[in-house]
């Protein structure tokens, strides 16, 4: 189990959600089970709408992060996260600032997202 922080000012104060780890679930889908607003288009990780700021807050080491191609040609050109960053994520499993929800999948961690 992890919990998913959304918080916005869209939102009238923080929401926590549970989301059971390993079911492959993006973080767009935990966000539409829940009934958080979050934008969204093409939800295939090409329109960008999706982008959040997501922090690990389990104070644990964070989960090795799995971008796909598209994931980070869309944040990078959007200028959210630098090459160094997308290198970073890949070898040394530190998490980007940045992610697009309909690609992240919700691992066993407990997460902060901004929108
Ligand atoms: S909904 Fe289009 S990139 Fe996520």
């Amino acid at each position: 189990m992890a919990n998913v922080t959304f918080s916005s000012p869209r939102l009238k104060k923080d929401v926590t959600v549970y989301a059971v780890a390993g079911d492959t679930k993006t973080l767009l889908s935990v966000a539409k089970a829940n009934s958080i607003p979050l934008n969204h288009e093409c939800e295939n990780g090409e329109c960008g709408s999706c982008q959040v700021q997501v922090s690990v807050l389990s104070g644990k080491r964070p989960i090795g992060v799995a971008m796909t191609e598209k994931e980070k040609t869309v944040l990078r050109l959007a200028g959210k996260i630098t090459a160094q960053q997308i290198l970073d994520a890949e070898t040394s499993d530190l998490p980007p600032p940045w992610r697009l929800a309909c690609q992240m999948v919700v691992r066993d961690e407990d997460i902060l997202v901004k929108f």
